[in-house]
């Protein structure tokens, strides 16, 4: 296994032996459609753990199920199957005192922040109502902890009396992680927080995350459609596709010697940090509603075989990450003896 320094976490020995904060055991979750005649899958198989201090990114295709994970995640969509656990608590079975800790350690950015602050409410306002909510400062020193957010993402002091009307979009998105900061979370989950903004306010944003990420030593689940920025923000990230984690593992050892094909696949079209993310890969892809039998990368495949129409493979592990493919490209060693060959 090739390792780098990039993403090394000065926690990481911890982490490796600290107990998940969040487990999520072959999650499903299905959908009725069609008023309730056909399902559609949006999980399938999911397998993932994070520990304290980590920092994952979900990656994949429109579609692909990467909020819908979230949202499980979150307890705002009850699993179909499988089981999510907070720490040992299964999250589907807490009780209210355990509902209040989940909710002031678990915060999340969602989507579309401007709409997830209330228009009516300063920015003052919007900071200091989760202190309150969570009684984590004396009635007089809730107004300093609002000007410590304010500065900790780099807006100015007087922002405390502006409306989020007034604001830009940056400076909302700024405004979204100071009140994520607010309840002093263990935990942050950021839906494509970046998206839709222009290339220098995504980089600030991006660098203020990862600061406040190996800084405060918070863990992190990043959703992106960009394997670059994944790379850049999380140290470990997970390839999704068609509700099934293909690939996970350390970010940058996957950048750099992908072996599933679907992850090479990304790569090849490796996105632009400012573009939505385009697939080189030819073929349809089919409808979550309507999976074939066997590999659901089959029809896009390069490497498909005649098994891969009957087994659908699930996540296993290889040395240092997990892959779900009949036939994984070759680790890393082989993959530069194969380019030296050529
Ligand atoms: N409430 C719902 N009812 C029916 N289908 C749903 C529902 N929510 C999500 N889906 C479907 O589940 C699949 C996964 O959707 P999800 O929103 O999780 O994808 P995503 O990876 O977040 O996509 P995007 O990058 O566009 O945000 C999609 O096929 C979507 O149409
Ligand atoms: S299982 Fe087969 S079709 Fe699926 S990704 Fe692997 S090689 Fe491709
Ligand atoms: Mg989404």
């Amino acid at each position: 296994m090739t390792t780098t320094t990039m993403h090394t976490h000065p926690d990481a020995a911890r982490q490796a032996v600290a107990p998940p904060l969040f487990s999520l055991l072959d999650v499903e979750k299905v959908f009725p459609i069609d008023g309730g005649r056909r399902q559609l899958k949006a999980l399938d198989g999911i397998r993932l753990e994070l520990r304290p201090g980590e920092s994952l990114a979900l990656v994949g295709e429109s579609g692909s199920g990467k909020s819908t994970l979230v949202r499980v995640m979150l307890g705002l969509e009850k699993a179909s199957n499988g089981r999510v656990l907070f720490g040992t608590r299964d999250l589907g079975n807490l009780d209210p005192a355990a509902r209040r800790k989940f909710a002031r350690e678990v915060a999340y950015i969602y989507q579309d922040a401007r709409s997830s602050l209330n228009p009516r409410m300063t920015v003052g306002e919007l900071l200091a109502e989760p202190i309150r909510l969570h009684q984590l400062r004396e009635s007089g020193e809730v107004g300093a902890r609002v000007d410590a957010l304010l500065a900790q993402v780099g807006l100015p002091e007087a922002t405390r009396h502006r409306y989020p009307s007034e604001l830009s979009g940056g400076q909302v998105r700024r405004v979204a992680v100071a009140r994520a900061l607010a309840s002093e979370p263990r935990v942050i989950v950021a839906d494509e927080s970046v998206a839709g903004l222009d290339v220098s306010v995504q980089a600030q944003l991006l660098n203020l995350l990862r600061d406040l990420q190996r800084d405060t030593g918070l863990a992190m689940v990043f959703v992106t459609h960009d394997l670059g920025v994944a790379a850049y923000l999380c140290e470990r990230v997970a390839v999704m596709y068609l509700g099934r984690i293909m690939e996970q593992g350390p970010s940058q050892a996957i950048l750099r010697a992908p072996r599933h094909p679907y992850t090479q696949g990304l790569l090849q079209a490796f996105p632009r940090f400012d573009a939505p993310l385009t697939v080189s890969l030819k073929g349809e892809i089919p409808s979550p509603a309507n999976l074939p039998q066997g590999c659901r990368f089959q029809s896009r495949c390069p490497r498909v075989e005649e098994d891969c129409r009957t087994i659908d493979p699930v996540q296993r592990a290889l040395p240092g990450r997990q892959v779900a493919c009949l036939h994984p490209l070759p680790a890393a060693e082989l993959q530069h003896l194969q380019h030296a060959a050529a």
